[in-house]
């Protein structure tokens, strides 16, 4: 007979990257009020890839700059790899996110005079990292695994725009961050290119272990992720996993 008092086995602890509790944003005020987000909660459980989708000024940008530490929210709290960013202040926002944030833009945002793999460097160049072995090994892997090995001497002006994000891509990647943000990655690409950098973000996912949050209108390209997030009017209205 089991004794009432016999210890329950302890529930099973999903890692978070991140998460986000009563989080609101609002802009303006008066007759510019808006309430950009009106109360999300949110756990983004690490090794995965979720998708934040929902109508243009349903709040994803918004959403994703808090999570980020990009922007303070309102009210609520934003929790990444296991620290509160309420109450930290610039510098050392700007270190947490350096040290455990990897950012993909819609417009790429690498520097024109750099070559694809000074842009890749940069930001652990940045951040005061040596370029012991074990990075090197990590930059010549992902290098390898995005399709760069035969491009990184060349100028972003010199590469598509698919490469271009797969410079970006490979730049996020390499100091292994707690979590990478990308804001529509592939609002700039054609749909070859698209689906290319997706199932590269993908592939960072399931092989290196990588989380990934995407926000994007494009519904094909919520297919690539293991879960998605809708959101309309600031309010998460749907979560759903991907069927397998
Ligand atoms: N800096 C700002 N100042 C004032 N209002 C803002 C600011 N940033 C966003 N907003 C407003 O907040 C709401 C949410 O904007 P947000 O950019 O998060 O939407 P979104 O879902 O990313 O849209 P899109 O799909 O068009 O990129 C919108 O009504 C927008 O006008
Ligand atoms: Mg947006």
């Amino acid at each position: 007979m089991t004794s009432l008092t016999s210890p329950q086995p302890p529930a099973p602890t999903v890692a978070l990257a991140a998460s986000a509790r009563g989080l609101m944003k609002s802009f303006g005020r008066d007759d510019t009020l808006v309430h950009a987000l009106r109360g999300v909660d949110l756990d983004l459980p690490a090794g995965r890839f979720t998708a934040i989708m929902g109508p243009s000024g349903s709040g994803k940008s918004t959403l994703m700059h808090c999570l980020a530490g990009l922007d303070q929210p309102t009210a609520g709290g934003v929790t990444v790899a296991g620290q509160a960013l309420e109450g930290m202040d610039d510098d050392t926002l700007t270190r947490f996110r350096r040290d455990h944030v990897g950012f993909v833009f819609q417009a790429f945002n690498l520097l024109p005079m750099l070559s694809a793999a000074q842009n890749i460097w940069l930001p652990t160049e940045l951040a005061g990292r040596d370029r012991e072995r074990s990075l090197r090994e990590r930059f010549d892997g992902i290098v390898e695994t995005l399709g760069l090995t035969e491009r990184l001497t060349h100028r972003p002006a010199e590469l598509s725009g698919g490469q271009q994000q797969r410079v970006a891509i490979a730049r996020a990647l390499l100091s292994a961050p707690a979590i990478v943000f990308a804001d529509e990655p592939t609002g700039n690409l054609d749909s070859s290119s698209s689906a290319e950098v997706l199932s590269l973000l993908r592939q960072s996912v399931r092989e290196l272990g990588q989380t990934v949050v995407m926000v994007t209108h494009e519904t094909e390209a919520a297919t690539y992720a293991d879960d998605v997030i809708v959101l309309a009017d600031g309010r998460i209205t749907e979560r759903r996993q991907a069927a397998a």
